[in-house]
Order: structure tokens, then C-alpha cells, then sequence
């Protein structure tokens, strides 16, 4: 090779270490392909809510927990406070995982955007863990407060592993123009532009997904927020949430109700099947027109459980989707089994809430210290 030409080499070389994308060849999966092209990592280790599992989901020890483990993506729900703060919260209400109904009995059934960032500090997002968990329970972690995006950026920042950002915009038709402040907040954090690595990084012992094209995947269920979110920031990868049933795609039997939860609830979703091959198409098609660059289906797990819902993710919709140029990225998969079973299937990349167990499962883990270790440092 001519002395120029090998300079380029191994200038070309030496940019695609920095990075954690790595090119697709030729016999590669197609998955893993389509993830290169759109620059998200394959397969994608994704932190639901954090490491949910293990520390109260969406507080500030699930983040650092999934971050230092080496997740790929902080993911988080978000939602924005009556004074206008973009704010990490899963529910559209208090109840389940605050105290809200002791601090303010009176409006313990407001929406998030009821309250302020003020008021919202002053709950305990984190006592409700240690009582529906005592297994997992741990006295610091009583009196965590509810994050603002801002504070989850920081997390991300933080640590020696960069992991990037993967925002829901949830139940955007609360937040009319949530999507235009979240372009904001991250224009102002510096993670709209690249970001790039530092001298010497090196991505086969470190994430550094920061520092990739890849580095914030925004997802929504809403046709809507997608179109916006597109307008927005339409170099910023997307993800089409898909949902069977209500504001979802049509199910082939529209009269059987879904039972409030327990047992019943998985089952009653592991029967419900989609409408047509054309309505499933009909979704994934409105994501390719629409910017996303994959799509996010629900999983029926093999034990069942509150997180298993539709099968979307059977291998003829996962061709399809494949086939229309998208990626895919399964939610909620906590059980090697499961991972197993998705994998095989061809997704792309896994939501979960024990994100140790995925990077074990993928083998991506080895010298990471335990997780109690962790907590331990971060004081918790
Ligand atoms: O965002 C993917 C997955 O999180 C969707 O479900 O309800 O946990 O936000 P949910
Ligand atoms: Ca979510």
C-alpha cells in the first residue's frame, strides 16, 4: 500500500476505534447492518429507566448504577413540571412510586404537570422501592428525589463509561411543545452537535456511545410526537414505539377488554394477535416516512409477568421491518431466557431493567465491579 494510502488507513482506523459503532460487513445480520447505518450500536444494551431492577427506577442511583455497569443508553421517561423543567418520570401520576398521597393528599391524582419542580423535590420517589422490593431494599434509598433531565445528563456526563440518551416523550399530548423544549435542553447540553472523543479513548474497554451519531435515540408511542420530534431534530435518530391495543395498532379482536393486571393480564396479551399483516405494516411504514430509524416492540415473555405483552416482534414482522429499512428495539426482556428467545428472533436491541444481566448475557461485562460495589461507592 502507497504511503498516503496507508496514512488514510490508519487515520480511517484509528477514528473507527474511537468509536463504538463498528462498520457492518458484508455477512453481517441485517439488524446489525441497518444499526451501523443509522449509527446505533448492535446490539443495543439499553437501561430501562435505569437499572430499574436493582435501585428505584428513574432516580439518580439506577442512572449512575446503569451507567457504571456500562449500559448503552440511560433511557428515561419525559415529562415537563407546571414551571416548564423537563423532568424524568415514567407514570402520568404520583401515586405508584411517591409519596405524593402523604405530601399532598389532596392532589395525589394531578398530573405531573400540575405540580411544580418545587413541590415535585419534595416527594420520596424512593421509599415505595424498598416496599414492594425488600430483597432489593436499601435505607439511602429512601428520600430519592425525582430527576430533572438536566440531572440525568449529568449522570451521563459523569462517569468514565459514556453512555448515551435514549428520551421517551411521554404522554406527549400533555406537554403541547415538549418536543421543541427537549431540542432546546439538549442543544444547550451540547448533545445535538458531535460530540467527539477525547485523545487516546478507547471504545473496546469503555462506552462511548456520547460520543456517537447514535448518541440520543428519541422513541414515542404517539404518531404525533414522532412527526414533531422529526421537525425538531431530524438528524437525531427516532423510534417508533409499537403497542398493541388502545391508541396502538389494531388488534384482530377489539371486543375482549384487558384485565386491570395479575396474572390475567399477560395472558389475556400473549392471545391478542394483530389485525391484519397490512395494519402492522401500516405502523412501521408511518415510522420509515417519518424519520424513525426502527421500531419498538412489546415482547411476550416466557414466564409472563406485568411486563409481557403482544408478541411484535414474530419473525415475520421482524422481516418486514428489517426489510423496510428499520432497526428494532424489543421492550421490556429482564430473563436470559428471554434474551435468548429475542435475540434469535433478529431484534436489534433489548430494553431492560436488569441491565447486568444483559451485558453478562452478551458477554460484555467480565471486570465490571458488582453492583453492590457501585452503590456502595456512590454512597447508597
Ligand atoms: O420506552 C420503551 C418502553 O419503556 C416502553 O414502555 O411504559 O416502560 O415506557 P414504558
Ligand atoms: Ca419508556
Amino acid at each position: 500500500m502507497p504511503q498516503t494510502g496507508l496514512r488514510l488507513f490508519t487515520t480511517l482506523a484509528a477514528l473507527l476505534m474511537s468509536l463504538s459503532v463498528v462498520p457492518a460487513r458484508a455477512d453481517d445480520p441485517v439488524g446489525k447492518t441497518l444499526s451501523a447505518k443509522a449509527g446505533v450500536p448492535w446490539p443495543a444494551a439499553i437501561a430501562h429507566r435505569g437499572a430499574s431492577h436493582d435501585a428505584p427506577e428513574e432516580t439518580a442511583p439506577a442512572y449512575l448504577l446503569a451507567r457504571d455497569l456500562g449500559a448503552d443508553y440511560l433511557e428515561l421517561d419525559l415529562q415537563r413540571t407546571k414551571d416548564g423543567v423537563l423532568i424524568a418520570f415514567h407514570d402520568d401520576k404520583l401515586k405508584r412510586t411517591t409519596n405524593v398521597a402523604q405530601v399532598f393528599p389532596d392532589r395525589a391524582d394531578q398530573p405531573i404537570s400540575a405540580f411544580t419542580l418545587a413541590e415535585l423535590k419534595q416527594l420520596d420517589a424512593g421509599s415505595w422501592f424498598n416496599a414492594a422490593f425488600p430483597d432489593r431494599a436499601r435505607p439511602s434509598f429512601a428520600g430519592l428525589k425525582i430527576l430533572t433531565l438536566d440531572e440525568v445528563i449529568d449522570i451521563a456526563e459523569g462517569g468514565t463509561h459514556k453512555p448515551g440518551l435514549y428520551i421517551e416523550t411521554k404522554v406527549p399530548a400533555q406537554f403541547p411543545g415538549i418536543e421543541k423544549d427537549l431540542k432546546a435542553k439538549l442543544d444547550q447540553r451540547g448533545w445535538l452537535a458531535a460530540r467527539p472523543a477525547p485523545a487516546g479513548f478507547d471504545a473496546s474497554k469503555t462506552v462511548g456511545i456520547a460520543y456517537t451519531p447514535g448518541r440520543v435515540i428519541l422513541q414515542t408511542f404517539d404518531k404525533s410526537s414522532l412527526e414533531l420530534l422529526q421537525k425538531e431534530m431530524p438528524t437525531t435518530p427516532k423510534i417508533l414505539l409499537l403497542w398493541l391495543g388502545e391508541d396502538g395498532i389494531t388488534p384482530k379482536d377489539t371486543t375482549t377488554k384487558a384485565p386491570p393486571g395479575g396474572p390475567e393480564l399477560a395472558a389475556y396479551y400473549a392471545r391478542q394477535e394483530v389485525k391484519s399483516r397490512d395494519e402492522f405494516a401500516d405502523w412501521v411504514r408511518f415510522g420509515q416516512q417519518h424519520g424513525a430509524i426502527g421500531t419498538g416492540p412489546s415482547a411476550a415473555l416466557a414466564n409472563g409477568g406485568d411486563q409481557s405483552y403482544a408478541d411484535l416482534v414474530q419473525p415475520w414482522m421482524n422481516e418486514l421491518t428489517h426489510t423496510a429499512g428499520l432497526v428494532i428495539h424489543v421492550y421490556t426482556v429482564d430473563e436470559p431466557a428471554d434474551f435468548k428467545a429475542v435475540m434469535a428472533r433478529g431484534v436489534d436491541g433489548i430494553f431492560t431493567n436488569r441491565i447486568a444481566e444483559l451485558l453478562a448475557f452478551q458477554g460484555r461485562a467480565p471486570a465490571t465491579p458488582s453492583k453492590a460495589d457501585i452503590l456502595a461507592r456512590h454512597k447508597y
